[in-house]
């Protein structure tokens, strides 16, 4: 058997090989694109940058959350479920709005247990596709991002007991597989680009690293992963990414090894909590839509986006540097924060 361990990797078609034994709902069309960022590299005189596109996946406006739906939804078809049910986050999330857009795309119903959070109740951005969508909205009626457990329990028994078969989408195995199968196309990519890659940048404090991390190790690459979270968690957010690497590992049967403190994640941009604009996250958005004509948003690629620009100026990034930015989407959150990236732009201009 092969580990990291022992230095011997997988090759990418060995991995594959293990990816497709799972049953799979297509979302979208596979590999997104690899965009080099020259303009901005130009007016940064840093690193040369390549944004993979994950924004650009299909399902119901694009996100990092279409790679786990295909796995999810395979799942559920295969049990013969009629209906995805997620209870987690908030009225304004990304996850739902990929969660319910891609059981329509399947034929499924979807129900969503969701907290208030920021802008919950503003009809738009996310909340407004959810609606489009013809999600069942639940709420319960708090804030935060966490505590949904015992109210989802009770909602699924519910719907077993109205003789439905619900998939409960749950933060297991499946989550992070989605992200070994980026890795792939970006280690293919760059070969490609003639680009020999040091790092990754992105915005996670879950599966979607947690997959980079395993897919990073199961090729016995050395790309240096950052991750900057858009929220703090009490404890444990490490501990969490690897148990999630680890159980997708096991999924596909690679024998690689993920302790906590080899990943690096930091809370150093998430500002005044989640879902809050930070000042850093606002520039951030604004360059690389002057630069590169590309959106980010201000929950998660903006913020961790601004991570990676003070890495640049910090000098931990140089110019023989080659920095993959995955941007994992939420483009609907820019019309949800319109006032907030509005404020201090001279409307005259
Ligand atoms: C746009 C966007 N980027 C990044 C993330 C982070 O994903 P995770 O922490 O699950 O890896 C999310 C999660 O909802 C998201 O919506």
């Amino acid at each position: 058997m092969t580990s990291h361990k022992d230095k011997s990797a997988w090759s990418v078609a060995d991995i594959r090989k293990r990816l497709d034994k799972l049953p799979r709902f297509s979302l979208t069309d596979l590999p997104t694109p690899l965009h080099d960022l020259s303009n901005l590299r130009k007016r940064l005189n840093g690193p040369r940058i390549l944004m993979k596109r994950d924004d650009l996946t299909h399902g119901g406006l694009g996100g990092n959350k279409n790679r786990k739906f295909q796995f999810e939804i395979g799942a559920a078809l295969e049990q013969k479920c009629d209906l995805m049910v997620w209870g987690g986050g908030v009225l304004q999330s990304n996850h739902a709005r990929q969660c319910a857009a891609a059981a329509r795309r399947a034929g499924l119903d979807c129900v969503l247990l969701l907290n208030d959070g920021p802008h919950g109740h503003d009809l738009q951005g996310n909340r407004l596709l959810l609606d489009l969508l013809g999600a069942d909205v639940r709420t319960t009626g708090r804030d935060g991002m966490f505590g949904h457990e015992a109210d989802l329990a009770r909602l699924a028994d519910e719907l077993r007991a109205a003789g439905r078969h619900p998939f409960v989408v749950e933060y297991g195995p499946l989550t992070a597989v989605g992200y070994v199968e980026c890795l792939l196309e970006i280690h293919e990519q760059c070969l490609d680009h003639n680009a020999d890659l040091t790092h990754i940048y992105l915005a996670s404090g879950g599966g979607t690293q947690a997959g980079l991390e395993l897919g990073t190790r199961a090729l016995n690459a050395r790309y240096s992963i950052r991750g900057f979270s858009p929220l703090i968690v009490e404890g444990g957010r490490m501990e969490q990414q690897a148990a999630l690497a680890q159980a997708s590992s096991k999924l596909l049967d690679l024998n690689v090894e993920i302790t906590p403190d080899e990943i690096w994640n930091s809370t150093k941009f998430v500002g005044p909590a989640y879902a809050e604009v930070t000042p850093a996250g606002i520039e951030a958005i604004r360059l690389v839509a002057e630069t590169e004509g590309i959106f980010l948003e201000p929950v998660y690629t903006g913020k961790a986006f601004a991570g990676l620009l003070h890495d640049i100026r910090k000098g931990v990034l140089g110019p023989d540097d080659t920095v993959v930015f995955l941007h994992t989407g939420g483009t609907p959150l820019l019309f949800t924060y319109a006032r907030e990236l509005g404020e201090g732009f001279d409307q005259d201009r």
